[in-house]
C-alpha cells in the first residue's frame, strides 16, 4: 500500500468515526437555549426551535424531594411545558465551599421523566428583598455580611449590596451551580436561570451604612452619565456630579438601583461564564402610572423606572421581568407594555394565581413575549382543598390544553409580530383588533350575540394570528367574535368561507369540525368556557 493511499484510506476511515461520534454526541448534547433577536421581537430558542414557555412556579418550600409530587401533579393538570423551581443557596452551600447538588439533580431527573423544561430560580443573596436563603454560616457573621442601616441607623432587613464580601460568596455559589449544571444537564432541561429573586430593599429606599454613605457622597459613576441612559432617565447631559446633583429627589433611589444591579451582574457574568444560559431578574412592581416614591414599593428591584440603569448595570442579565399581582386590567396591560421594550424581551414569571389571570397569556403572546407562568401551583399545605385548588388551575389548564401542542407555532408568531389579542376588562365593552383589511370584533359574556351577559369576573379573551390577509387563526374564551371588512375590503360584502375547529399536531392544523349554521350565523362563532383554536378563512363578494 502507498504511502498517500494509507493516509486517505485513514482520513477516510477517521472521517466516518467523527461524524458517527459527532451524531451520538449531537444526540445527547443539545443546542444551547439561547434569547435572539428577530427584528423587533424576540425568540426564545430551546433545542434551536422557538418555544413558548407555558410555565407553573412552585411554592418557594416546595421543592424538596418529599414535596414534588405535588408539584408534578400541579404541572400535568396544567398541561404544562416548564416548571420554574427555586434553588436555595442555604441547602446547596451549608458549609463554606462545600456544595450539594443533590435537589438540583433531583429536578433535572424528574424533569426530564415528566418531559418538562426548567427554569431554576437561584434564591442568593436576595429573596423577596431579603437575605433569608443566605447559608446559615452568612447569618451568622452579619459583620462580614451585613444588612443595610437605615436612615436613623435602625436595622433593616434587606442584604448590602456593598459587602464584598457578600458579593464573592455569591458568585463562588452561583457559578459552582451554573457548572454543575453546564456539566450535567447535556439534554438542556434548564433552559433559563433567574438570578436572585425579586431584589432591592423593603424599608429603606437606600443604605445609608457608613461605607454607603460615602459612596453615595462621591460622583456619579461614568457609565451611569452616558448621555443614552440619562436621556432615557429623563435627565440632562452632564459630565460629572454627585447622586444629589445628577438625581435630585430620585437619587436615593437609583444609587440603590445602581448597587444593587452592579451586584448582580457581576453575579451574573461569573455565572454565565461557567455556563451560558439565559439569565433574567424578577420585579416587585411599582404602580405604573403614579410614579410614587420608592418608599412605596420594593427600591432598587428593576422597576419601570430605573430599568435603564439596570441595562446600564447588569448586561449579563439577558431580560427584567415584571411579576404580576397588580389587580385591575388597566394597570396590568400596562405593566406588560412597560417590560416590552426593544431591549428587553417580555417574560412574565409569577402571575397571581386567579382564574381572571389566566387571559392575559394572550396579551403576552400578542406582544412577542416568550413565556408566562401563574405562581404557587401546587398545593403547600395552606387548607386549600383539592377542589378549591383544581378550580384556581382550571382556567390555566384549559388555555394551556389547546396551546401545549402547539407551543412552537406560537412562539414563531409571536417573535414574527403575527399575534394580537384582547382582554375581557373590567367594564366588559365590546373591543376591537385591526387586521388589515379586517377588524375582528370581540363581545364578552355569555348568551346569544345581541344580548351577551357577562360574568361578574372578567375572564374573556381572544387571540388571532393573521395567517394571510383573510385568513386567521383565533382562540378565545368567553365572547362572541365577528369581522367588519375595512381597508381594502371596507365597505364590501362578505360571508365566512371556512371556519374550522381544531387542534395543532406537529405543526399541523388538524380539523375536527366545521363551524356553519347556527355556529357562524347568530353574530358569529362563540368561544365558550373552554378555549379552542378556530382556523377561519374569509372571502367578500
Ligand atoms: C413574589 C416572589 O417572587 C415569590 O417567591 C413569592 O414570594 C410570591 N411573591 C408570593 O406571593
Amino acid at each position: 500500500m502507498s504511502k498517500p493511499n494509507f493516509f486517505k484510506k485513514s482520513f477516510a476511515f477517521l472521517s466516518i468515526l467523527c461524524l458517527c461520534a459527532g451524531t451520538v454526541f449531537a444526540q445527547t448534547q443539545q443546542q444551547l437555549p439561547a434569547i435572539v433577536k428577530t427584528g423587533s421581537h424576540y425568540q426564545l430558542l430551546v433545542n434551536g426551535r422557538p418555544f413558548f414557555i407555558l410555565g407553573g412556579q412552585c411554592h418557594n418550600s416546595s421543592a424538596w424531594p418529599a414535596f414534588l409530587p405535588k408539584v408534578w401533579a400541579a404541572i400535568e393538570t396544567m398541561h404544562a411545558n416548564t416548571l420554574e423551581a427555586p434553588i436555595y443557596w442555604d441547602q446547596l452551600e451549608a458549609a463554606p465551599g462545600k456544595f450539594d447538588f443533590s435537589l438540583v439533580d433531583t429536578l433535572l431527573k424528574q424533569a426530564r421523566i415528566h418531559h418538562v423544561h426548567l427554569v431554576l430560580l437561584w434564591f442568593g443573596t436576595w429573596k423577596n428583598g431579603s437575605n433569608h436563603y443566605m447559608p446559615d454560616w452568612m447569618k451568622l457573621d452579619p459583620a462580614k455580611y451585613p444588612n443595610i442601616t437605615g436612615k436613623k441607623g435602625q436595622p433593616v432587613d434587606s442584604p448590602s449590596p456593598h459587602s464584598p464580601y457578600t458579593l464573592h460568596a455569591d458568585i463562588g455559589a452561583f457559578t459552582a451551580l451554573m457548572q454543575h449544571l453546564k456539566n450535567s444537564d447535556r439534554q438542556r432541561t434548564v433552559i433559563m436561570v433567574q438570578v436572585e429573586n425579586e431584589p432591592g430593599s423593603w424599608g429603606s429606599i437606600r443604605d445609608y451604612a457608613p461605607d454607603a454613605q460615602r459612596l453615595f457622597e462621591g460622583d456619579v459613576p461614568k457609565a451611569l452619565l452616558n448621555p443614552d441612559v440619562l436621556k432615557a432617565l429623563g435627565r440632562p447631559a452632564v459630565n460629572s456630579g454627585t447622586w444629589q446633583q445628577v438625581f435630585g429627589d430620585r437619587a436615593a433611589e437609583y444609587f440603590q438601583a445602581w448597587s444593587i444591579a452592579g451586584y448582580i451582574g457581576k453575579v451574573a457574568a461569573a455565572g454565565k461564564k461557567a455556563y451560558p444560559l439565559p439569565l433574567y431578574v424578577n420585579v416587585a412592581l411599582r404602580n405604573p402610572f403614579t410614579n410614587p416614591s420608592a418608599d412605596n414599593y420594593e427600591s432598587g428591584g428593576a422597576t419601570d423606572n430605573v430599568i435603564p440603569i439596570w441595562k446600564a448595570a447588569a448586561p449579563a442579565i439577558d431580560l427584567l421581568a415584571p411579576d404580576v399581582y397588580l389587580e385591575g386590567s388597566k394597570n396590568i396591560l400596562k405593566v406588560l407594555d412597560l417590560y416590552h421594550r426593544a431591549d428587553n424581551p417580555l417574560l412574565v414569571p409569577e402571575f397571581a394565581l386567579k382564574p381572571e389571570s389566566a387571559r392575559y397569556l394572550f396579551a403576552v403572546a400578542a406582544r412577542g413575549g416568550l413565556g408566562f407562568a401563574p405562581f404557587g401551583i401546587d398545593d403547600n399545605g395552606r387548607g386549600e382543598t383539592t377542589a378549591e385548588r383544581l378550580e384556581r388551575l382550571n382556567e390555566f389548564a384549559n388555555e394551556y390544553a389547546v396551546l401545549a401542542s402547539m407551543d412552537e407555532q406560537l412562539a414563531l408568531w409571536a417573535s414574527e409580530g403575527k399575534v394580537s389579542a384582547v382582554c375581557e376588562d373590567e367594564t366588559h365593552g365590546q373591543q376591537s383588533i385591526s387586521l388589515g383589511a379586517w377588524d375582528m370584533l370581540i363581545s364578552f359574556g355569555k348568551g346569544s350575540a345581541n344580548a351577551m351577559k357577562p360574568d361578574s369576573i372578567p375572564l374573556g379573551k381572544a387571540l388571532v394570528v393573521k395567517l394571510s390577509e383573510n385568513e386567521f387563526l383565533a382562540a378565545g374564551e368567553l365572547c362572541h367574535i365577528t369581522f367588519r371588512p375595512a381597508g381594502n375590503h371596507a365597505a364590501k360584502a362578505w360571508q365566512y368561507l371556512k371556519v374550522q375547529e381544531g387542534v395543532y399536531v406537529n405543526g399541523e392544523f388538524k380539523v375536527r369540525r366545521e363551524l356553519n349554521g347556527d355556529e357562524t350565523d347568530w353574530g358569529g362563532p362563540y368561544f365558550g368556557e373552554r378555549p379552542v383554536l378556530l382556523r377561519i378563512t374569509l372571502t367578500t363578494r
